[in-house]
């Protein structure tokens, strides 16, 4: 059956950024060739989701008009026969059905999620943290429904983490039922590493049972006073079945400066028409 709808949050302030994100969205400043926030929704569509919902906040609006279509410039491209360029735009706008929610006050992941009820009702849906980028992009959500498929349950991502790292992370204790597959029994969000369950780190991407928004409802603000989803999740693992998968290859965290110019740096070098060239460059830099 697959999963039709994914939500993303966007409605952050993107604090680490200051001061460019009092004027451009965290989600809409560049990844090599295109905003952090499309690789998500691409990721999205190539495994079969049909509608994305964005919450956004004040200040946001970039967001919806680069994902609009864009009527003047693309009737200004086509009279002056730029087929490329034309094409390259379209692409953008006719991504996926994507819409939009704001939410007004910011009071935690787990509130943000809340917002969007009424737009997914009653099936499960992917939760995508636009910051996380992924090395297995599809992959990752590919095999999460093949694990919901399996053991009707919600999914999350995992990734075993260095001690060091754990305070940044939600936690999950969990027992190997397959490979890679692990049942969850509970969660911490950002313990400190001598109260870590295990050193499982929830990466952003989750796959959750509609049951999650009256788990959120019932849900007290957490760690650092916020409504936290991994705290609505132990309360969801109560009645409902949730499992990790701990995914193959890399992933980055976009979402700091140092991490964005990393993540920048990787994908530069991946990529056919810069990699060669920015090779050359960093090891001649790398000499003096
Ligand atoms: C959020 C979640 C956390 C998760 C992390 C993944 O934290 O609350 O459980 O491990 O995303 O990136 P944030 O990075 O928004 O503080």
């Amino acid at each position: 059956m697959g999963i039709k709808k994914a939500v993303i949050p966007a409605a952050g302030w993107g604090t680490r950024f200051l001061p460019i994100t009092k004027a451009i969205p965290k989600e809409m400043l560049p990844l090599l060739n295109k905003p952090i926030i499309q690789y998500c929704i691409e990721e999205a569509t190539a495994c079969g989701v049909e509608q994305v919902v964005i919450i956004t906040a004040s200040g946001k609006n970039s967001i919806e008009d680069y994902f609009d279509s864009d009527f003047e410039l693309e009737s200004m491209l086509e009279q002056k026969g730029e087929t490329r360029l034309l094409e390259k735009v379209r692409y953008v706008s006719n991504l996926a059905d994507i819409g939009y929610i704001r939410q007004r006050v910011q009071l935690g992941l787990g509130h943000a999620v809340l917002t969007v009820k009424n737009m997914i009702g009653n099936e499960p849906f992917f939760l995508m943290l636009p910051d996380d980028i992924f090395e297995n992009k599809e992959f990752v959500l590919k095999e999460m429904i093949r694990i919901h498929e399996s053991y009707q349950c919600s999914v999350v991502a995992v990734k075993r983490i260095a001690r060091e790292e754990i305070n940044r992370y939600g936690i999950v204790a969990c027992k190997k039922v397959a490979e890679r597959v692990y049942k969850v029994s509970d969660l911490i969000e950002k313990p400190e590493a001598d109260e870590a369950p295990s050193d499982f780190a929830i990466m952003g991407r989750y796959l959750l049972a509609p049951e999650i928004f009256e788990c959120i409802n019932k849900t007290k603000p957490g760690r650092n006073g916020e409504i936290q989803l991994t705290d609505a999740l132990k309360r969801l693992i109560r009645h409902y079945p949730l499992y990790a998968y701990e995914f193959e290859g890399e992933r980055w965290d976009a979402g700091t400066p140092a991490g964005w110019l990393e993540t920048t740096i990787t994908l530069a070098l991946k990529e056919p028409s810069t990699g060669p060239r920015l090779r050359n460059y960093l090891n001649k830099q790398l000499k003096k």
